[in-house]
């Protein structure tokens, strides 16, 4: 086990203590220390803070060639009761591991490069295909939507997304009748990524979902925020969000879509299974094995809101577990 784990009366709400410098400060030292007897530590293995280096030296130079497609129309279906979090906040706080464990890594997520990008539909589908990601935009019904995001770690924001129904990517990948799971993996490029040069870690960052959960209305892929194309740091050029799940199941810098009738084993499953299932459900009535989920940190306000089952969306994808027999389902 990577994490040793706490009880949750160990830590106060206000302490908690984020999976990122957990790993950093004791997992990390204590999996480097297994790896480095068994000799399977890269030998340019970053800190972390060295992550932190300035420049898009290798990154891509032009503007983003689906720049003409911004602003694109809200749809108001999708409202929040909270007011919007700052731009400023979005893009500059994050978790996006490929890049570093702490949370200012948006100088280091420049180094990605955006173009040429292709994702692979590959798996149960009628044909394994690749496509450019500017094909595959300009293909989709593009849209903004309003959406609370709540991260695992107890802190959450709203954001105007840009990007498409998770269900019109699939119906343009047509996966068969026998595939039962979507998995999606992100890009892999350890030259660019020092994070992925932590080679203990399960790269590429892998999330799954069930095709039931990817044709819910509001699992929505991310093209864009706050009227323009997506920036790096925030999953460029393709992103997952599902709001109705902690954070971590919103994959970032997509570039396969597999599907199949296995179910994946996500990133941080494979990490620590006791802390981050398969699931991920919102529910405040059940606590992360370190800390509270009954509130929230609304980043920018200063404040704690309650936090809601299903972060609020429980009219919409309640129904999709009612006939799941699994004591997992928000963990
Ligand atoms: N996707 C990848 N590829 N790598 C990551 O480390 N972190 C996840 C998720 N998607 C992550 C990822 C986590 S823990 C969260 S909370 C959200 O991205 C954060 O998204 P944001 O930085 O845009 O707020």
């Amino acid at each position: 086990m990577l994490i040793k784990v706490r009880k949750s009366w160990e830590i106060r709400e206000s302490q908690v203590t984020p999976e990122s410098v957990a790993f950093n400060r004791r997992g990390l030292l204590k999996i480097a220390g297994a790896a480095a007897a068994v000799g399977v530590l890269s030998a340019c293995d970053d800190s972390p803070a060295g992550l932190q280096m300035s420049g898009a030296s290798a990154a891509d130079a032009g503007a983003d060639p689906t720049a003409d497609l911004y602003p694109v129309m809200r749809n108001e279906t999708y409202t929040i009761d909270r007011a919007l979090t700052d731009e400023d906040i979005v893009t500059s706080y994050n978790n996006y591991y490929e890049f570093g464990f702490e949370k200012n890594i948006k100088a280091a997520a420049q180094r990605l490069a955006l173009r040429p990008w292709e994702i692979a539909i590959t798996g149960m589908v009628e044909r394994e295909t690749k496509v450019d990601i500017d094909t595959l935009i300009r293909a989709m019904p593009l849209e903004e939507r309003l959406y609370r995001h709540r991260c695992v770690e107890a802190w959450s924001f709203t954001a105007p997304w840009s990007g498409f129904p998770m269900k019109a990517l699939l119906d343009y990948a047509k996966p068969t009748s026998d595939a039962t799971y979507v998995v999606m993996k992100a890009f892999h490029d350890p030259s660019v990524a020092g994070g992925q040069r932590q080679i203990i870690y399960p790269w590429p960052y892998t999330e799954g979902v069930t095709v039931a959960e990817a044709n819910n209305e509001l699992a929505f892929m991310v093209t864009g925020a706050y009227g323009k194309p997506l920036q790096k740091q925030n999953g460029a050029p393709l992103r997952l969000v599902l709001p109705w799940k902690y954070g971590f199941k919103s994959i970032k810098g997509i570039q396969e879509i597999r599907f199949t009738n296995e179910r994946p084993t996500s990133y941080w499953e494979a990490l620590a299974s006791d802390e981050y299932g398969f699931w991920a459900n919102v529910n405040p009535a059940v606590p992360h094995p370190r800390w509270s989920q009954a509130t929230e940190e609304v980043l920018g306000t200063g404040t704690r809101a309650p936090t809601q089952l299903f972060n609020g969306y429980g009219e919409q994808v309640a129904a999709l577990y009612a006939n799941i027999d699994d004591d997992r389902l928000y963990m």
